[in-house]
């Protein structure tokens, strides 16, 4: 699911025929609800929830961030996981349980400067994750959050506040223990362990997937 359809096909079609791609926006409360719709109808009840999307303002001073960018920030990281959360986990209990997970961010664990409603965001998304995980437990939901450190994909340059060149990646880079950025298959395996039954005692948990960043 994504606001960008074609992204969403080119991903369900690597995956195959048992994937759905369906465009929506997480913070419209009625795309949520379509999305939700779709996916029980192709697939039945949902076992595994995966709050992905995400968005940040540019790295920058505090003072230049607008209402707008924090508005945006908020709905799309923030309140995309309320509005998901209150369609799907009525389902999850009335099925005897299922698996939250949230991309949260090592922004929540050890802020970067210039990007502090970012960082909040991600506050929002792990500490929501915790308590998530204390009230959904009778319902047998585990809740849990995955903390990437800085990727290559379609953020960075935002994260970064400076060109993607090779020189402004090193100075990166040169804060991560293990000496490289994340890779989005770093961040699946993760989600594939947490989301198994072999995590079935692990919730409310904040994961970092990070080459020992937050060490
Ligand atoms: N890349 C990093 O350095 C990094 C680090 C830590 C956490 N994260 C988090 O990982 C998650 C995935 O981001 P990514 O790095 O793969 O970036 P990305 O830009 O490649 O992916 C984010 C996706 O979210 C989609 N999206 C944005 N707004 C949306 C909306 N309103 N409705 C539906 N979809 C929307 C975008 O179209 C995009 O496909 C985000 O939550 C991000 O905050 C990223």
């Amino acid at each position: 699911m994504d606001i960008d359809l074609g992204a969403a096909e080119r991903v369900a079609a690597g995956i195959g025929a048992k994937a759905l791609a369906v465009g929506a926006d997480v913070g419209s409360a009625a795309d949520v609800e379509a999305s939700v719709a779709a996916t029980r109808e192709r697939f039945g009840v949902p076992h595994i929830l995966v709050n992905n999307a995400g968005t940040t303002h540019r790295n920058k001073p505090l003072l230049e961030v607008t209402e707008d960018e924090f508005d945006r920030v908020f709905r799309v990281n923030v309140k995309s996981i309320f509005r998901y959360v209150r369609a799907i986990a009525p389902v999850m209990r009335d099925a005897g349980g299922g698996v939250i997970l949230n991309v949260s961010s090592t922004a929540a664990l050890r802020p970067r400067p210039g990007l502090t409603w970012y960082n909040a965001s991600k506050g929002a998304a792990s500490l929501a994750t915790k308590s998530l995980a204390l009230e959904l437990a009778p319902w047998k939901i585990r809740v849990n959050a995955l903390c990437p450190v800085m990727g290559a994909t379609g953020l960075l340059e935002h994260f970064m506040g400076v060109p993607d060149t090779p020189e402004n990646r090193e100075r990166f880079i040169a804060t991560i223990p293990l000496g490289r950025l994340s890779q989005a298959r770093d961040i699946a395996a993760a989600a594939l362990f947490l989301a198994s039954d072999e995590a079935e005692f692990i919730t409310g948990v904040d994961l970092p997937v990070d080459g020992g960043r937050t060490a």
